[in-house]
């Protein structure tokens, strides 16, 4: 009976401590947590989020030789897609980018303040009191410094609808009488293995807050090999890129974006991902593209297709999956878009 009493009792302290240290989440947290869902890595909720891309990128990378090399993403947001091929081991090292400081500052703190972030998770409420709270931090920018911007970014995604930061309000809004409320989407668990996860890798992710036209201009500075890197771009939206983004375009900055791209040495493999307008179309008039459709959540409007443009010297599979479903990969032509409604190419 003794001897029972004893191992139960060694067993419930057992249990306690290593519950404690779970909850403690120092560093040994982050080297013992396992994903629990692998389709989600990302921290960020993002509109217009291209994680679904990956399984098409990684094909790309795979037919062009760029495996287990660099990819970069220079308009990171979200870096669903960077994250998932960087853990499926689809490349060694990934550069995100992202000029929007606030979405940088989530990024750093993450990479480089790991435990301090978790901690904030764990104890932070979830609370419209605390939406204002976090809200007035971001909106006090640079001078909150870098964990607190970071962690207010980061709980504003996590609690606005459609995970915009800056135009949006809480889930179920301020009086929090909506069928979902303010918490529904802030499982603190699952974000704590996300970002233990990330962490796991910060050796191989490479941050920087850069307008991505002046990494471009300047490429060599930051990958001397050219030969085993991807480049993803994704750029704010042509017509909806105001509402979700604190950055956004001109047209001239568009345009200023396809002239350097242009101007990149054909050995760089490079896509690029835009809403399917006339006007981009008309941009990269010359490049091989292709379209897709993409279920958005954003409020209960549909965007309209997605347009993607191939890098001269890419070669091309004749099948796109998106979300895990596939379908033929068409080269859009004048003609197509002439025979439909007479659209502008
Ligand atoms: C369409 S979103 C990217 C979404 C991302 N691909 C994902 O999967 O989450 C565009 C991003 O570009 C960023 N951005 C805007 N202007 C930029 C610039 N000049 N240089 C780099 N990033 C910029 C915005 O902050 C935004 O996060």
């Amino acid at each position: 009976m003794i001897e029972f009493l004893t191992t139960s009792l060694l067993t419930v302290l057992c249990v306690k401590y290593i519950s404690t240290v779970f909850l403690s989440f120092d560093k040994s947290v982050i080297q013992s947590t396992s994903l629990k869902n692998p389709r989600g890595h990302s921290p960020l909720r993002y509109p217009g989020g291209k994680a679904c891309l990956a399984n098409f990128i990684a094909n790309l990378a795979d037919i062009n030789g760029c495996t287990g090399g660099t990819y970069l993403e220079l308009y990171a947001g979200g870096a669903g897609a960077a994250l998932n091929m960087l853990f499926e081991g689809t490349f060694k090292h990934i550069h995100i980018n992202d000029y929007d400081y606030s979405i940088f500052s989530v990024w750093h703190s993450i990479l480089n303040d790991t435990d301090n972030f978790i901690r904030l998770i764990k104890d932070t409420p979830v609370t419209i009191d605390e939406w204002h709270r976090q809200r007035g931090i971001c909106n006090s920018g640079r001078a909150a410094g870098l964990l607190a911007l970071g962690f207010a970014t980061f709980f504003l995604n996590r609690t606005n609808r459609s995970g915009i930061i800056f135009k949006a309000g809480p889930i179920g809004g301020l009086d929090q009488k909506g069928n979902y409320l303010i918490d529904v989407r802030f499982n603190k668990e699952n974000l704590i293995e996300r970002i233990a996860q990330i962490a796991r890798y910060r050796d191989h992710i490479t941050l920087t807050n850069e307008d991505a036209v002046q990494i471009l201009q300047c490429l060599e500075n930051y990958h001397s090999n050219r030969q085993d890197i991807f480049l993803y771009l994704d750029p704010p939206y042509y017509q909806k890129g105001k509402q979700l983004y604190l950055n956004n375009y001109g047209h001239d900055d568009h345009r200023k974006l396809a002239d350097t791209v242009a101007e990149l040495d054909n050995e760089i493999k490079w896509l690029i991902s835009y809403d399917n307008v006339a006007d981009i179309r008309q941009l990269y008039k010359g490049y091989r593209m292709s379209c897709f459709d993409l279920n958005y959540t954003l409020q209960s409007k549909k965007f309209g297709s997605e347009l993607l443009v191939f890098s001269p010297e890419l070669e091309i599979s004749d099948k796109i999956t998106v979300n895990r479903r596939s379908s033929d990969l068409t080269l859009l032509t004048e003609e197509m878009y002439e025979k439909a409604n007479g659209a502008r190419y």
